[in-house]
């Protein structure tokens, strides 16, 4: 569709997606960038805008090159046992990182160092220095990429990972849910594609998606 050749065409050039996975999953517009581009301005538009957790998405390939685990298979507590989610079957969290030369880790140049950093590692884990590089815990919450991507989960994760391949990105996405500021619910995805179209960013539907990139 129209929509997800602009979506491609915005990643390609470093540039803001907004993706609405589904009304029978969260119901949640995530903007999403490829990590690689963004600077300090972005990640204010992220938490201003967005305003929900900043995350950064890394395909299971690159997350096992640097041995990144699924942070419940990690913690031993009770609390980290999940039984789904109502939406989904389980979540992509690993751990949360910030690049070495950071200060605090959440200020926005801080954290556009920490996911543009984390783009470098995605485009050639074997040449890279993980631990070197960053430190845990931090301020950006790594989530891993479904092996299969879209044929396994339809999250935001493996959309953004999908939309990074075919506009030929490293596997390293961030993103951010859009949160009303009056409601304090999920941005209604009329209200998300209103913003999108404001300010020229693509909107996309997550099953457009996943019909075009499977
Ligand atoms: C982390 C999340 C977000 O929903 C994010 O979109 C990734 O999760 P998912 O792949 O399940 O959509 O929970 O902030
Ligand atoms: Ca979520
Ligand atoms: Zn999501």
């Amino acid at each position: 569709t129209e929509a997800v050749e602009r979506a491609i065409d915005a990643f390609r050039q470093g540039e803001p997606v907004l993706v609405h996975d589904a009304d029978d999953r969260e119901g949640e517009t995530d903007i999403l960038y490829p990590a690689g581009a963004v600077t300090p301005a972005d990640l204010a538009r992220l938490r201003n805008d967005g305003g929900g957790l900043v995350f950064v998405a890394l395909s299971d390939a690159v997350a096992e090159a640097f041995d990144l685990p699924f942070l419940h298979d990690l913690i031993d507590h009770p609390a980290a046992r999940f039984d789904g989610l109502g939406y989904d079957v389980r979540p992509s969290f690993s751990l949360t990182v910030n690049h070495r030369e950071t200060y605090t880790g959440i200020t926005d140049e801080d954290r556009a160092l920490t996911v543009r950093t984390l783009a470098d590692a995605a485009s050639d884990p074997e040449s890279f220095d993980f631990a070197g590089e960053f430190r845990a815990p931090g301020h950006v919450h790594l989530l891993r990429g479904a092996p299969g991507l879209l044929a396994e989960r339809e999250g935001h994760t493996e959309l953004g990972l999908a939309l990074a391949g075919v506009a030929e990105r490293p596997p390293a996405v961030v993103g951010c849910e859009m949160l009303d500021d009056e409601t304090g619910e999920a941005l209604a995805p009329a209200d998300a594609a209103a913003y999108a179209a404001q300010r020229d960013i693509p909107y996309v539907e997550g099953a457009a998606l996943v019909e075009a990139l499977t």
